[in-house]
C-alpha cells in the first residue's frame, strides 16, 4: 500500500541514523521527500538511495528562522504545496544538572526545542494552504521520563517538544493539521553505536528496557509514516511510544 503516493515529505535532519531511515521509508511509501540538514552535510548518496524520483536536498539549520522561511519558499515554488514534516533534527548532550555548561544549553535548547517550535510555526501554514497536513515531532522517551538521570538540556527540550506538540495540536485541530509527538527509546543507529557502543551507558540503556534490545531505526520509521499518513487520520496531539516497554514501568 502506498500511502504516501502524491505526498510531499520535509524531513530535518535528513542525514542522521534516523533521519535517513525515515527519508527510505516514506520515499518507499511513494512520498516525494525533501531532505534537510546543515549546510556541508552531504545528501547526495542518501537521494540517489531513495525510491522514486523528485527528490530534493535543502540546507537547512533549523535553529535559524530565515532559514525556514526560506526552506518552505523554495518547497513552494517548487512543489506547490508540501503535506508532511517531520521534525527529527536534534543534537544531544549527556552532561547532569550540575555538569552541564550554559553554552551547550542553549545550543541544545535552539536545536532540539526553538527548532521544532519554528519548523512548526512557518510550516504549519504551508500545510494549511495545501489543504491540510501532519507534522511529526520526533522526541523521545527522555521527553517524558527521567531517563539515566542525566542528559538534562536535552530532556528540557524534548519535554517541551511533548508539550509544544499538543498545544499546536489543539490551534490547528479543526484547520486540517494534525501534530503528534513521537516518543522513541534508544535507538541503534550506527552514530549511537559509535558513540556508545560497549560502554557502561550502552549497558544502561540495554539494561532498562524491558525488551532487552535497543530499537532499530527501521521500527522508527515506521512509527513516523504511520503518524504522518491518513492511518493516523483521527489522531493529533497524541504522544506515541516506540521504546521496547521503556514507559510501561
Ligand atoms: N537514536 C536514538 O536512540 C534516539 C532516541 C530517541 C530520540 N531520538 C531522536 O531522533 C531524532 C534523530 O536522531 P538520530 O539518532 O538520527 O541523530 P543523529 O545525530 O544521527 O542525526 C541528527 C541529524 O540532525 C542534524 N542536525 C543537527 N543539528 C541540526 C540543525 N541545527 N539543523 C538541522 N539539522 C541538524 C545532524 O547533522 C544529523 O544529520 C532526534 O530528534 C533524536 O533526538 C533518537
Amino acid at each position: 500500500m502506498k500511502r504516501y503516493a502524491d505526498r510531499r515529505v520535509l524531513v530535518t535532519g535528513a542525514g542522521g541514523g534516523l533521519g535517513s531511515e525515515i527519508c527510505a521509508r516514506l520515499s518507499a511509501e511513494g512520498a516525494r521527500v525533501a531532505a534537510a540538514d546543515l549546510a556541508g552535510t552531504d545528501l547526495g548518496p542518501l537521494l540517489d538511495s531513495l525510491t522514486g524520483t523528485g527528490h530534493l536536498a535543502l540546507e537547512l539549520d533549523v535553529a535559524d528562522e530565515q532559514q525556514w522561511r526560506d526552506a518552505t519558499s523554495q518547497l513552494e515554488a517548487a512543489w506547490g504545496g508540501l503535506d508532511v514534516l517531520v521534525n527529527n533534527a536534534a543534537i544531544g548532550s549527556i552532561a547532569t544538572v550540575e555538569d552541564e555548561e550554559r553554552d551547550t544549553w542553549d545550543r541544545v535548547v535552539a536545536v532540539d526545542q526553538t527548532g521544532v517550535w519554528l519548523g512548526m510555526k512557518h510550516v504549519g501554514p504551508l500545510l494549511e494552504r495545501t489543504g491540510g497536513g501532519s507534522i511529526v515531532n520526533v522526541a523521545s522517551i527522555l521527553g517524558s521520563t527521567g531517563g539515566l538521570g542525566n542528559s538534562i538540556a536535552y530532556h528540557a527540550a524534548k519535554g517541551a517538544v511533548r508539550t509544544m506538540t499538543k498545544n499546536a495540536a489543539l490551534h490547528w485541530a479543526t484547520r486540517g493539521v494534525r501534530v503528534n509527538s513521537l516518543h522513541p527509546g534508544f535507538i541503534e543507529t550506527p552514530q549511537l553505536i559509535e558513540r556508545f557502543g560497549g560502554s557502561p551507558r550502552h549497558q544502561a540503556m540495554l539494561a532498562n528496557t524491558p525488551m532487552g534490545r535497543l530499537g532499530t531505526p527501521a521500527e522508527i520509521a515506521g512509527a513516523v509514516a504511520f503518524l504522518g499518513s491518513d492511518d493516523a487520520g483521527y489522531m493529533t496531539g497524541s504522544e506515541v511510544y516506540a521504546d521496547g516497554g521503556w514507559t510501561a514501568r
